[in-house]
């Protein structure tokens, strides 16, 4: 796939078909994400990946903090909608109606069903820092993340960026064998879209460029 058709075909899946990933896709989708540049070339980023046994643990477990209304534990503080800034809001908004018309007014009781299910994720994969991490290696776990998605799309793999997988942090650490020096910042969740879900109609707009853009002389 050309960059363009990479890019541009990406887009945020919410409920993948039960079909496994190959080893060998995964192991690709993260060289290729290594390739992304990092403060000092520090490369912060560990990669843990989570299939099969392990990951039917994590979600039976994520399932069960949901239904038992467990408060976040995010290493990245859950920011509530009204703390943003103004145009952050608006775009916040804007989704929220946009996704409504588009799939109807059930829209946020199916993606809490969703998400209380990790979406079907056949594998997630959740990017850690070490526990004393500067902020920088925050931007460069995003590059990381975004480097992930588009290998994955270039991979025929479909892809979903979420708050969701590391909302109860706390809980993974034991399933992922990690040790208290390595934090989970994100999850991302890959799979095969599963084209009959509603969930996956959703299209998510972007802001015009010359709003956020300016080029001085
Ligand atoms: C850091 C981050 C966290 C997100 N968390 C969630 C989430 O918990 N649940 C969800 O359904 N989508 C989540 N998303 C997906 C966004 O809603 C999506 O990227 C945005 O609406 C743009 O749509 P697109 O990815 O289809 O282009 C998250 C995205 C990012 C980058």
């Amino acid at each position: 796939m050309n960059f363009q058709t990479v890019v541009n075909s990406r887009r945020s899946i919410r409920w993948f078909q039960n079909q496994e990933i190959a080893t060998e896709t995964l192991q690709t989708i993260v060289e290729t994400a290594q390739k992304v540049p990092s403060f000092v070339n520090s490369q912060p980023v560990r990669v843990v990946i989570a299939t099969g046994n392990t990951l039917a643990t994590i979600r039976e477990q994520h399932l069960q903090s949901v239904v038992n209304q467990a408060p976040s534990q995010s290493v990245l503080p859950y920011q509530p909608i009204p703390e943003w800034d103004d145009g952050a809001k608006a775009n916040i908004m804007g989704w929220f109606a946009s996704t409504k018309e588009q799939i109807g007014d059930d829209w946020g009781t199916m993606m809490g069903k969703a998400g209380a299910n990790l979406y079907n994720a056949q594998a997630i994969v959740y990017l850690t820092l070490p526990k004393d991490y500067p902020d920088w290696s925050l931007v460069d776990l995003g590059a990381f993340s975004e480097a992930l998605m588009l290998a994955a799309q270039d991979a025929g793999v479909d892809s979903l960026p979420a708050y969701e997988f590391v909302k109860f942090a706390d809980d993974l650490m034991a399933p992922l064998k990690l040790t208290d020096d390595q934090q989970v910042v994100m999850g991302i969740g890959l799979g095969y879209r599963d084209e009959d879900s509603l969930l996956n109609q959703i299209r998510s707009g972007r802001m015009d460029t010359e709003s956020i853009l300016t080029i001085l002389d």
